[in-house]
């Protein structure tokens, strides 16, 4: 995934906030698993709209991620709501001091589920499991800016799969029992202006800033008017794995 811009962060909050991200999709599956005295690690948070979701749920939240400035976005965050029960924890999965928590979520947290030492972390440092989110494939028309992309010679990747069936093989074969739900959710993004939004897209489907001027004639075709926003409408596939030990 290229860097996030500048105004990423601000963007993804106000996606979480409209499309009720990741309470809609995950919430149920991931309350089950909490009880209000545990402990639970939310690894690689972003800008923790998770970790907000889980403190009224939970004794003790760890956020985690190795990106400083998703941190202290939620740091800023943490501090106006006077939440008092996340720490949040800049570092980079596997940590080399091990982290014990009751619970731990992750949720689209890509490259960093795909290797059997870090799902054996993941495994061994939950005393009682938990829930991992990743990108299930979907279909050419299922893919946002599918006819955009082409236009551009974008390579479309509707068939990007972050190998869900890879971590419940892995949570299973460590003495987990796990199930998998396939969970398909609209995740849009609003945006202020059209040129926002434009700049969104160029940013989601990985182009460069010289296709800007193409993706500005496009733009209309996919935004459209909400609350006096601009939405671009997108919808997420993905397998949400539970692990219990
Ligand atoms: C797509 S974001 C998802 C954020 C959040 N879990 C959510 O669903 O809103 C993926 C996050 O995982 C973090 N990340 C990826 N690999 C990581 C690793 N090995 N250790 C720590 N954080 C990682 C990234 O920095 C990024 O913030």
């Amino acid at each position: 995934m290229k860097k996030w811009p500048q105004e990423g962060y601000k963007w993804y909050h106000d996606a979480c906030d409209m499309f009720d991200y990741p309470g809609l999709p995950y919430g149920k599956l991931i309350k089950a698993l909490i009880a209000n005295t545990d402990t639970v690690l939310d690894l690689g948070c972003g800008i923790g709209t998770a970790s907000v979701m889980l403190s009224p749920w939970c004794g003790r939240v760890v956020a985690l991620d190795q990106d400083e400035n998703a941190l202290r976005y939620l740091g800023d965050h943490v501090r106006e709501r006077s939440i008092a029960n996340i720490d949040i924890l800049n570092a980079y999965w596997p940590v080399q001091t091990p982290i014990q928590a009751d619970v731990i979520i992750a949720l689209h947290v890509y490259g960093a589920m795909r290797s059997f030492d870090n799902l054996m972390l993941v495994f061994e440092s939950a005393a009682k499991g938990g829930f991992i989110a990743c990108n299930a494939p979907s279909s050419r028309q299922d893919e946002s800016f599918v006819e955009l992309k082409e236009a551009l010679g974008i390579p479309p990747n509707y068939e990007k799969c972050d190998n869900g069936c890879y971590i419940m093989g892995v949570m299973e074969a460590l003495g987990a029992h796990t199930t998998c739900e396939r969970v398909t959710y609209e995740f849009g993004q609003p945006l202020e202006t059209l040129d926002e939004a434009a700049r969104f897209i160029c940013w989601q489907i990985q182009g460069e800033e010289a296709m800007l001027p193409v993706i500005r004639k496009h733009v209309e075709r996919y935004a459209s008017k909400d609350g006096g926003k601009h939405v671009i409408p997108i919808t997420r596939h993905s397998c949400g794995i539970t692990f219990l030990k």
